[in-house]
């Protein structure tokens, strides 16, 4: 049978879902949702992010040098979906979807308020990659409410990332089971 190539991303499954919010030219926020996302070092802290080229966060992020990611979960898993809304690049797709914006501490554009955890970044740098950009973020700081916080770590079966299958697929992963290694 003949399958579709582009087909494949979808057996890649499923991904953590974030939204990655910034500030456009005229100062105003973005924000958007992205699942092709991956974890690169840990010293430095570096995350990647797959974003079409001309994706307002991937230009954002390089014009201001930085960005925050917001892992998305249940307690606000429909407005985060719905800011992939495209809206000028120099309108508040914050205001559009009815999320706040909550200032961060080390970076200027702005964490989500709803989201229980915020990782701020700097810009590191990015890399064409097919018709998609790498976009790399060093993480300068975590902020985290209380209740996504256990034992000094981040409480992941709290707030672990609703994960994305395929186009409107999406699934909340429950069971943490431990595997010796
Ligand atoms: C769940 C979900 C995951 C997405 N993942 C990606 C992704 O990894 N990379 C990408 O370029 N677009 C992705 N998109 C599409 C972008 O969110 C959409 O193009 C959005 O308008 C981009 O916003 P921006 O231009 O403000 O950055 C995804 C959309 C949804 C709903």
């Amino acid at each position: 049978m003949n399958i579709d190539v582009k087909d494949y991303f979808g057996l890649i499954s499923p991904r953590p879902t974030v939204c990655i919010s910034t500030l456009g030219p005229k100062g105003n926020s973005n924000i958007g949702p992205y699942s092709f996302v991956s974890p690169l070092s840990f010293d430095p802290p570096l995350l990647g992010v797959s974003a079409g080229k001309e994706k307002d966060s991937l230009l954002n992020a390089r014009d201001t040098g930085d960005f925050v990611i917001a892992p998305l979960t249940k307690s606000w898993k429909e407005k985060g979906v719905k800011s992939e809304v495209n809206l000028d690049r120099s309108k508040s797709e914050f205001e559009e979807v009815g999320l706040s914006e909550q200032g961060s501490r080390k970076v200027r554009s702005p964490s989500v308020k709803e989201a229980p955890v915020n990782l701020e970044c700097e810009y590191w740098d990015d890399f064409k990659i097919g018709d998609h950009c790498w976009l790399v973020g060093k993480i300068v700081h975590i902020s985290a409410e209380e209740e996504a916080v256990k034992n000094g770590r981040l409480n992941i079966e709290k707030v672990g990332a609703v994960c994305h299958v395929r186009g409107e697929e999406f699934t909340i992963p429950r069971d943490i089971e431990k595997i010796k290694r």
